[in-house]
């Protein structure tokens, strides 16, 4: 008995496959399985979300401070085939009403990326779905077309606990990166200061729970590369200057007053609101410098959802009169349904089955820019 294989085309008998919805618009299996959340959804052409399961795995990580790779992989290996089989449930579709499946192919944990991986080639082996990998990162920037319908070329923020970059959006396959950080993601500077201070994990909405009542100007944070051109950002600095006012407080009084950790987190995020605020400022320069119309500018990953820096976008993007779009939390955050949409985008200028699908641990999305952040035997990191 020969296995099926990609090559052989639809295991299926034609007449088994009822395609609902392919003949009339496509709709996509979406997977995600690169950082801590398992995820799969089913999104359609016309961009409905019909479903988008998010398994979680914070609780498995915090008592290490962070997220440990083998846990993270175990995890999805358990919880993979159960969110997809819930995502296709909730959308009330079966394999056989699907146009395609996309999964991310990197860059991320590496274990964690193999495992979504490998399960989409067995669903594409298995039905003779089309499978397109997608880059995590695309998923993101490609969010604001899913949740708004936002038009090619826009400005894209892209922030999360694992990347920042200043990304000009052309097409599905086309971005053009304008600067982002030489060091820590601004997420990762809130998670590690939030441990600085014996907050919990993730230290993003803790951080800023905490600086709701401080005083942002008690202490003096640097702004890391502002007096330096250019579109580039530095965040690891200010969670070493938060731990030495932290050290300073100990070392004087003996501890940390409530009143002490609010202005910490206060004074921190002001700074990271003011450095992401002002570097997109000058790449919406760049970028409207040749875009003639009304620019967008947009913005997704996890640390969009700070208040303080949405406001700062906000504000920032009305005084240049470009429309400023942050898609709702939960489509900000990793999901599934981000990657089914880029699929189906990819899908719609004609990648699937171009390239072959493996997993990367590391994949920029502008290759044409030097490595931010070097590079080494895999390739360059971002
Ligand atoms: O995009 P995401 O869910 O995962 C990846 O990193 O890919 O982003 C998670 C990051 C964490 O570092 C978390 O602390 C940060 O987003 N975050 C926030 C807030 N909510 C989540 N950072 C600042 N303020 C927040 N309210
Ligand atoms: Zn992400």
């Amino acid at each position: 008995m020969r296995l099926a294989c990609l090559a052989d085309g639809p295991v299926l008998p034609a007449d088994k496959k009822p395609h609902k919805f392919n003949e009339m618009k496509r709709i996509f299996l979406g997977i995600e399985s690169s950082c801590d959340d398992t995820s799969a959804a089913v999104v359609t052409e016309d961009a409905q979300i019909l479903s988008n399961v998010v398994v979680g795995q914070v609780e498995l990580h915090a008592s290490f401070g962070g997220v440990v790779p083998e846990i993270a992989a175990r995890a999805h290996a358990e919880k993979l085939d159960v969110a997809v089989k819930a995502a296709l449930e909730q959308a009330e579709v079966s394999l056989a009403d699907l146009s395609g499946i996309a999964v991310t192919a990197g860059p991320g944990l590496i274990g964690g990326v193999i495992r979504g991986v490998t399960l989409a080639h067995g669903l594409s082996a298995g039905s003779g779905l089309p499978l397109i990998g997608v880059n995590h990162l695309a998923g993101h920037a490609l969010t604001p077309r899913l949740t708004h319908g936002v038009e090619f070329p826009y400005l894209m923020l892209l922030v999360s606990g694992g990347h920042c970059q200043l990304l000009i959006v052309r097409g599905p396959d086309n971005f053009q990166r304008l600067g982002g950080t030489i060091d820590d993601a601004p997420g990762e500077a809130f998670d590690k200061s939030a441990r600085l201070l014996g907050l919990q994990q993730p230290g993003g909405p803790a951080v800023e729970e905490a600086a709701k009542g401080g005083d942002a100007k008690r202490f003096d944070f640097p702004r890391p590369l502002l007096d330096k051109p250019g579109c580039n950002m530095s965040f690891s600095g200010l969670k070493t200057a938060l731990r030495r006012e932290r050290d300073n407080l100990v070392e004087a009084k003996g501890g940390l007053t409530v009143s002490d950790r609010q202005d910490l987190c206060a004074g921190f995020q002001a700074a990271v609101a003011d450095v992401l605020v002002e570097k997109t400022r000058r790449a919406l320069e760049i970028f409207g410098a040749d875009h003639a119309g009304t620019l967008t500018v947009a913005v997704a990953g996890g640390v969009a959802a700070n208040s303080e820096i949405r406001s700062g976008l906000l504000d920032m993007a009305s005084e240049f009169g470009a429309e400023f779009v942050a898609p709702p939390l939960a489509l900000c955050t990793d999901n599934a349904a981000m990657i089914a949409w880029a699929g189906i985008e990819l899908d719609r200028i004609g990648h699937a089955g171009l390239q072959p699908l493996f997993a990367r641990p590391r994949w920029p999305l502008d290759a044409s820019q030097p490595s931010l952040l070097g590079s080494g035997k895999k390739g360059a990191k971002a």
